[in-house]
C-alpha cells in the first residue's frame, strides 16, 4: 500500500512492574530516556513520515521538551486508550504502533514492517520462535496441556497496519495487549515477519539492568 507513514508511540505507562519512581518511558538508560530512544529508532529507519507519541497528561510539556521533532498527546488508562488517542491525530495512510518500552528496537526493524505493508499486507508484526516450551495451568497452578512450541511466535513492536484497518478494529472491539489482537478478531489477516531480539519489552528490573548492559 502506497501513503504516509505515521508511528504511534503509546507512552503513557506508570510502570508499575518495574519499581521505578518515574512513568517507564521516562526512565533513562544510558542517559537517556527510553521515550526518546523509541522516537530516535523510528526516525533513523527513514520509512516514518510523522511520529505521534501518547504520555501521561502531567507529562504532555515534559515530552515535548525530550522529544521536539514528535506530536505529544495525553494517553489514557488502557494501553489502547493511548493508541487510540494517538490514532486520532494522524491522516496517514499507514500506521506503527511502538511500544515506547522497547527502547533499543533497531531502526531495520521499522523498516521490515513497512515493506510488508507496502507489499500488500494490511496488518504486520514482528515475531521470534519461542524458545522455552510452555505451558498451559490452571488457576491453582497445575498444568492442563503443553502447546507445541513450533507454530507459535512470541510477537514484539513495532506494529504495522493500515490505518483504517486499526480504526476500525479499534472502534469495534475494547483492550487487548497488543493491537494485532484486535486487528485479528475483527477477521483480517496479520502476517508475521522476522523479530528482533533488541526489540524485547523493558517490563521488570531485571530488563532494565539487561537494557543499561547492552545501552
Ligand atoms: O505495560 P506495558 O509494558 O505492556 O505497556 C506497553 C507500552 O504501552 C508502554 O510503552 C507503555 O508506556 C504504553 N502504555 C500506554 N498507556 C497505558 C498503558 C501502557 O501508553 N495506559
Amino acid at each position: 500500500m502506497a501513503g504516509r507513514v505515521a508511528a504511534l508511540i503509546p507512552a503513557a505507562g506508570t510502570g508499575a512492574r518495574l519499581g521505578e519512581p518515574k512513568p517507564k518511558a521516562f526512565v533513562e538508560v544510558g542517559g537517556t530516556t527510553l521515550l526518546e530512544r523509541s522516537v530516535a529508532a523510528a526516525y533513523e529507519s527513514g520509512v516514518v513520515d510523522e511520529i505521534i507519541v501518547a504520555v501521561p497528561a502531567d507529562l504532555v510539556a515534559s515530552a515535548r521538551d525530550l522529544v521536539p521533532s514528535a506530536r505529544v498527546v495525553a494517553g489514557g488508562a488502557e494501553r489502547s486508550d493511548s493508541v487510540r488517542a494517538a490514532l486520532a491525530v494522524t491522516d496517514a495512510q499507514l500506521v506503527l504502533v511502538h511500544d515506547a518500552a522497547r527502547a533499543l528496537t533497531p531502526p531495520s526493524l521499522f523498516v521490515d514492517v513497512v515493506a510488508a505493508l507496502r507489499d500488500g499486507a494490511l496488518a504486520v508484526v514482528p515475531g521470534l520462535p519461542v524458545a522455552d516450551t510452555l505451558k498451559q495451568v490452571d488457576a491453582a497452578g497445575w498444568v492442563v496441556a503443553t502447546p507445541d512450541r513450533n507454530p507459535l511466535r512470541a510477537v514484539q513492536t513495532p506494529q504495522g497496519f493500515a490505518a483504517d484497518v486499526l480504526r476500525g478494529a479499534h472502534a469495534e472491539s475494547g483492550d487487548a495487549t497488543d493491537d494485532a489482537g484486535l486487528v485479528e478478531a475483527a477477521g483480517v489477516s496479520v502476517q508475521v515477519v522476522t523479530g528482533d531480539a533488541m526489540a524485547f519489552k523493558v517490563t521488570t528490573a531485571f530488563d532494565l539492568t539487561l537494557a543499561r548492559m547492552l545501552a
